[in-house]
C-alpha cells in the first residue's frame, strides 16, 4: 500500500506492507483520513505514536470500506462502510482499526465528511459532556472555534440548548459560526466583556487561558483541549478558589483501549443520530489526494479555515 510517511520532518508518500487486522480489529481500505494539530505536532518530532501503531505513518481519524476482519470481530462485515479513530496510521491506503473504536458511516454522509468527523467530534463531545458536563442554558465559550474541534463543539453545544459564545481570530471565519449555531461570535479580545461563561472549552492554550479564566462564572469549568498557542500560563490560585471553578484538560489518543471505546460509543449513541439526520455536518474547509499531503499539511498550518482538512483517495 501506499502511505504518507514523516521522513526527517518532511512527508513522502512509501510504498508499505499491508497492515493485518489483529482478533479485535477491522483492516480498512481507507477513503478519506482528516488531518489534525496531532499530525503537525508528529511531523516536527513533539508527539510520538502510542505504541502498537506505525511510529512514522501520520493520522488519527479515518473513513473507508472493511476489507477483513480478525476471528473476534463481532461488530463489522467485510463491505461496511466505517469511520473511527486510531492511535495513528490512517493517512494511508490501508489501515487496521480496532472495532470498539469504529462506527456506522450514516447513509448519504460523504467520505470526506465521513474522514473528518471522528476525532473532532469525539474529542468535542467528551470534553463538553463527560468532562465539563455542560447543561442547557449554560454560557459556553469556544475559543480557536472555526476549527475542527470548535466547529463540532459548537452545533454540539447549540443542539444541547447551550448559548455558544465563538471566539474567532479570523474576521473571514466569522459568518460561518452563525448557521453552525453560535450565539454570538467575537473576536479574542472581546472575551472578557461578553462574560461570564459557566463552561470554557479552551482549544487555543496560554494565549487566550488568562481572558477567559477572568470571565468565568462561579462554578465555571474549563476545559483545556488544546495549548497551540503555548502550554504556560500564570493565574492566582485565588482566582479558582472565589469562583468555586475547575480546570481540566484531557487528550484522546493517550487513553487505553477501552476508554476510548467508551468515548466513541457515547458517540455513536449521543451525536451519530444527529449526525445521520443532517442535524450536524463536518465542514470541510479542503480536500487532498494522499500524494498532496505535503501541501495539505501547510494549508493546515496556515489557519483561516473553517473545519477540516481532509486526504481523500482519489
Ligand atoms: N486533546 C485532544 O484530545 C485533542 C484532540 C483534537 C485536537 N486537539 C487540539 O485542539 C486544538 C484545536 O484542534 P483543531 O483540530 O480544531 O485545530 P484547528 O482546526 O487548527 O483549529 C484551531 C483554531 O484555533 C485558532 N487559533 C490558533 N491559535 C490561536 C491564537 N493564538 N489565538 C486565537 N485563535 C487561535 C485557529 O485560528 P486560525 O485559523 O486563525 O489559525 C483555528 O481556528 C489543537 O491544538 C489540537 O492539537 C486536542
Amino acid at each position: 500500500m501506499r502511505a504518507v510517511v514523516i521522513d526527517e520532518g518532511g512527508l513522502r508518500l512509501d510504498e508499505r506492507p499491508d497492515p493485518v487486522p489483529g482478533d479485535t480489529e477491522l483492516l480498512i481500505e481507507v477513503r478519506a483520513a482528516g488531518l489534525n494539530g496531532a499530525d503537525m505536532l508528529q511531523r516536527r518530532g513533539g508527539y510520538p505514536s502510542p505504541p502498537g501503531v506505525p511510529a512514522d505513518i501520520p493520522g488519527l481519524e479515518l473513513a473507508g470500506e472493511v476489507i477483513a476482519v480478525g476471528h473476534q470481530v463481532t461488530r463489522f462485515s467485510p463491505g461496511e462502510r466505517v469511520m473511527g479513530i486510531v492511535g495513528g496510521g490512517a493517512q494511508a491506503e490501508r489501515c487496521v482499526i480496532d472495532e470498539s473504536h469504529a462506527l456506522g458511516v450514516p447513509e448519504g454522509l460523504g467520505w470526506s465528511e465521513a474522514g473528518g468527523f471522528p476525532e473532532t467530534f469525539c474529542t468535542a463531545f467528551d470534553a463538553l459532556f463527560s468532562q465539563a458536563a455542560l447543561g442547557a442554558g449554560e454560557r459556553l465559550l469556544v475559543t480557536g472555534a472555526a476549527g475542527g474541534v470548535g466547529t463540532a463543539a459548537v452545533q454540539l453545544a447549540h443542539a444541547a440548548g447551550a448559548v455558544v459564545v465563538a471566539s474567532v481570530r479570523d474576521e473571514r471565519s466569522r459568518g460561518a459560526l452563525v448557521p453552525l449555531g453560535a450565539d454570538e461570535v467575537i473576536g479574542p479580545d472581546e472575551v472578557p466583556a461578553r462574560g461570564p461563561y459557566e463552561v470554557v472549552l479552551e482549544l487555543v492554550g496560554a494565549a487566550s487561558v488568562p481572558a477567559a479564566l477572568g470571565a468565568l462564572a462561579t462554578g465555571g469549568r474549563v476545559v483545556v483541549i488544546g495549548i497551540g498557542s503555548g502550554g504556560e500560563v500564570q493565574f492566582h490560585l485565588g482566582q479558582l478558589m472565589a469562583l468555586r471553578a475547575r480546570i481540566s484538560g484531557s487528550t484522546l489518543r493517550a487513553r487505553d483501549r477501552t476508554a476510548k471505546a467508551v468515548v466513541v460509543e457515547a458517540v455513536r449513541r449521543h451525536v451519530v443520530p444527529n449526525l445521520a439526520a443532517g442535524r450536524l455536518r463536518v465542514p470541510v474547509a479542503e480536500t487532498f489526494g494522499l500524494d498532496e499531503a505535503e501541501r495539505a499539511y501547510e494549508r493546515f498550518a496556515a489557519g483561516g479555515k473553517v473545519g477540516k482538512i481532509v486526504l481523500v483517495a482519489r
